[in-house]
């Protein structure tokens, strides 16, 4: 089938967290043809897309958004109405411990992809030129820390960005905003909070917490434990994601959260006490360990997701804890794929099917 005939839209990072469970629910909610355009770093799995191995509507494309004559010659080929851009080196701890690939990925690599859009939006003509859009998926930890009684960010919090993930983030941004004012590309910037659900590599809090108490290890709790964030499921974030590529205004930026500020210390505790409902065993919360904090740790995160609610009718459809349990079962029934991303075998697969350099 020629992808190049019908509509489609180009996901980078789709092998990833956010990745996978956007193009699931893209191509089970709409008719749409997706190309997958990930590196497969670390935390890119195409197996979570297994389900789309056969499926005519899904093209994947191995390779690195930095490399531009590449990622010209995917425009060109299946010629997108639309780019999600998801594909990022994702994780604080990673960042500190050195921030080379977030600097080349985040700030060098939105760049080429901006680069390579704007070169094939400029050339269309009429509606296709008129319908085009290039959404950029970002976070709020652009805007830095919050004191525990300030206001929640607005789309016009002032960027403070303080880990060097979130600065190659918020560097990111500005670029896409550059790209419009000055090229007069059609962005959405999107800027949402915590997620968290299936596929989610076990390095972040959640899934790590779930892989580590079924494991029983300990559950390393950084500093005091109250810094707080506002989780999102997963699926949640993708909804508004799709909403946004219809009907966001071009050039607005969007916050998008749960409205959920959770302590992290609670957040472990509400998982120990749903696996000692769904796996009795250990008392699970004696596995709480305090250790050292991240340094530079933001302290609180909230989000003020009234212009994405009342512009497009957006709403979660998950509380906090419905979300957390579909996590927690997701994990316990799936402790293969788990086992794979944590053991390596998975790696191996990619090695043997792609030929990696
Ligand atoms: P992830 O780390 O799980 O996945 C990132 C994906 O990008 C992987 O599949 C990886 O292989 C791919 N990738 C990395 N470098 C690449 C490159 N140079 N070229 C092509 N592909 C590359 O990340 P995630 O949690 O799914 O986050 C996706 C996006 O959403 C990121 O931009 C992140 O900043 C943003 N975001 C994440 C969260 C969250 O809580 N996870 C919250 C807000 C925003
Ligand atoms: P994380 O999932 O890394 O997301 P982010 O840093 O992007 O918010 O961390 C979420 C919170 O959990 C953050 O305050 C750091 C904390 N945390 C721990 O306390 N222990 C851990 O092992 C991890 C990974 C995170």
């Amino acid at each position: 089938m020629n992808m190049a005939t019908t509509q489609s839209i180009l996901v980078t990072g789709g092998a990833g967290f956010i990745g996978s469970n956007f193009i699931l629910d893209l191509l089970a909610s709409e008719k749409t043809r997706v190309i997958n355009l990930d590196k497969l770093t670390y935390a890119g799995n195409p197996a979570n897309l297994a389900t789309l191995e056969n499926d005519p509507r899904y093209a994947f494309v191995r390779g690195d958004i930095c490399d531009l004559p590449l990622v010209r010659k995917v425009f060109a080929t299946h010629r997108p109405w639309a780019v999600v851009h998801l594909a990022a080196e994702s994780h604080v701890d990673r960042s500190i411990q050195g921030a080379d690939d977030f600097i080349r990925t985040n700030i060098q690599g939105t760049f080429y992809l901006l680069q390579a859009a704007r070169e094939f939006w400029q050339d269309l003509a009429g509606a296709e030129k008129e319908n085009f859009r290039f959404l950029h998926v970002s976070t709020d930890e652009v805007y830095g820390s919050l004191g525990s009684t300030d206001p929640a960010f607005t789309e016009n919090s002032r960027y403070a960005p303080n880990s060097p993930y979130s600065a190659s983030k918020a560097a990111s941004d500005h670029l896409v905003r550059a790209f419009h004012q000055t090229y007069g590309l059609p962005v959405l910037t999107t800027n949402c909070s915590n997620n968290y659900g299936p596929y989610q590599f076990p390095e972040k809090l959640v899934p790590l917490m779930i892989h580590n108490a079924i494991g029983g290890k300990p559950l390393p709790v950084y500093g005091d434990g109250l810094y707080v964030r506002d989780w999102l499921y997963v699926s949640d974030h993708c909804e508004a994601l799709r909403r946004l590529l219809h009907r966001g205004t071009v050039g607005q930026t969007y916050n998008i959260g749960g409205g959920s500020g959770k302590s992290n210390i609670e957040v472990v505790r509400e998982i120990c006490g749903l696996l000692q409902e769904l796996r009795p065993g250990p008392k699970y919360e004696t596995l709480i360990s305090y250790v050292q904090d991240r340094p530079g740790h933001d302290r609180r995160y909230a989000i003020d997701s009234s212009k994405i609610r009342t512009e497009i009718g957006w709403v979660p459809q998950h509380s906090f804890s419905s979300g957390l349990r579909k996590t927690v079962q997701w994990y316990l029934h799936n402790q293969e794929w788990i086992s794979s991303v944590t053991t390596g075998a998975y790696r191996k697969w990619v090695e043997l099917q792609y030929h990696t350099v």
